[in-house]
């Protein structure tokens, strides 16, 4: 029987890699090892629990304003012992974080196969985002597996030389998990269960109200940038005070920090923690639109066909962008001003965002990778 080892250590790797996990269970020619690196510790608990995963170790790396360098060297010493004690016969990894950078580099020097999953993903620079396109573009180098989501993220690998026999356009595994749990906010009862825990959390009501769903936490925005977008949010949230503005806000204390200080007294904002995974998309299928600078809500805010700005310099999600329901702000105020106000009247007179297929997938992302690796794995190891 073939061990695969599945490491990961933040929110949204649990969310895309879930999928897969419990498609692996469903084999019985593997061995499932789960391996949380704790990079995060309470926003992964929270989506770890809602998807009720049993994980088989916990390195608990993560410090309190942690730096890359030290957390990058914690989780390779640490992954080290577990390979040597596990000896697996392909390691898993999802997507550009530390995590999945330290344990493919990790299982690189044990010569252990590896498979990728979100491959291909570029923005052409490596300070945006930080430090994620260095951290996905080393995967590829070592990766015997590279699972590209979309046709663009092939040809990213193929135009760096990777051998197209190693990549595979599958599908992006998070809209295996949306639909998943969007199974579950149809049913009446658990959704108005959702909608109460999440207005006594608010202490208020709103989600019968208009309001814009917000979130951000990318490190190439820490300092003046988070400064400037956060003042221009409260000016904006100032001069549309019919509409709420709902905010879970990252944990990281270079996020926290100012969203409390510049937001937290304007009146139409409410501030949240980090929510679970349901809450979250029950969030965003109630809301008027979105403004974010995730990766993950870029992909999934189709479903619920919401239109989204994105809060960064650059994309690696240009499928989105071109398939017309997400629009690429910057950091600069007065772009955002002016897509805000373009957005919003767009949603006003009922504009049709969403008149392309899904560029993420149809929701079999999981059935495919997993089918590949059986295949293959049989051949190879
Ligand atoms: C990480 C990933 C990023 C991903 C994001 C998802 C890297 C370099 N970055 O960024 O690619 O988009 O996760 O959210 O891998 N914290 C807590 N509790 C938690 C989680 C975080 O307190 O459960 C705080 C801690 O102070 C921690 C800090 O947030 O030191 C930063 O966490 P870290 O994982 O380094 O960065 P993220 O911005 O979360
Ligand atoms: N998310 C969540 N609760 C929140 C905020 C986000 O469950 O309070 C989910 C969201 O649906 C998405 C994932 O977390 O699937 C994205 O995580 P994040 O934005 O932190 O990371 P990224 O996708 O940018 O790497």
């Amino acid at each position: 029987m073939k061990k695969i080892l599945v490491v990961f250590g933040t929110r949204p790797e649990v969310i895309k890699l879930t999928p897969v996990i419990n498609e692996l269970k469903r084999n019985s020619k593997f061995k499932i090892v789960l391996c949380s690196t704790g990079q995060h510790k309470e926003m992964l608990k929270q989506m770890s629990n809602i998807f009720k995963l049993k994980i088989n170790y916990d390195l608990d790396i993560m410090t309190r304003n942690q730096n890359l360098n030290n957390l990058t060297a914690d989780a390779l010493k640490k992954i080290d012992l577990l390979l040597q004690k596990e000896k697996p016969d392909l390691l898993l990894v999802q997507g550009d974080t530390t995590t999945a950078f330290a344990a493919s580099l990790a299982a690189f020097y044990h010569k252990i196969k590896i498979a990728h999953i979100e491959a291909g993903l570029r923005s052409n620079n490596i300070y945006s985002p930080f430090p994620e396109e260095v951290n996905r573009k080393i995967i590829s180098l070592v990766a015997d597996f590279n699972f590209a989501p979309t046709q663009l993220a092939k040809q990213n690998l193929l135009k760096e030389g990777f051998n197209s026999n190693k990549i595979w356009i599958t599908g992006n595994t998070v809209i295996d998990a949306v639909l998943e749990i969007k199974k579950k906010l149809n049913n009446v009862f658990i959704s108005n269960k959702i909608k109460k825990k999440i207005e006594s959390e608010a202490k208020q009501k709103f989600i019968s109200d208009k309001y814009i769903l917000i979130t951000m936490h990318r490190r190439e925005k820490f300092g003046e940038d988070l400064k400037m977008i956060l003042i221009l949010l409260k000016e904006l949230a100032e001069e549309n005070s019919e509409y709420k503005f709902v905010y879970p806000v990252h944990l990281n204390p270079n996020v926290k920090n100012p969203v409390n200080e510049i937001l937290q007294k304007v009146k139409n904002f409410i501030l949240l923690p980090p929510v679970d995974y349901l809450s979250f998309l029950f969030l965003m299928q109630n809301c008027r639109f979105i403004i974010s600078d995730s990766g993950g809500v870029q992909e999934e805010c189709f479903v619920f066909k919401k239109p989204i700005m994105v809060l960064r310099k650059t994309t690696e999600r240009n499928e989105a962008i071109d398939a017309g329901y997400a629009f690429l702000a910057g950091h600069s105020p007065k772009k955002i001003r002016k897509l805000f106000y373009l957005i919003d009247e767009k949603v006003s007179k009922g504009f049709n965002f969403f008149n392309k297929k899904n560029p993420f997938g149809d929701g079999k992302a999981s059935q495919k990778i997993v089918k590949i690796i059986k295949n293959k794995l049989a051949n190879t190891v």
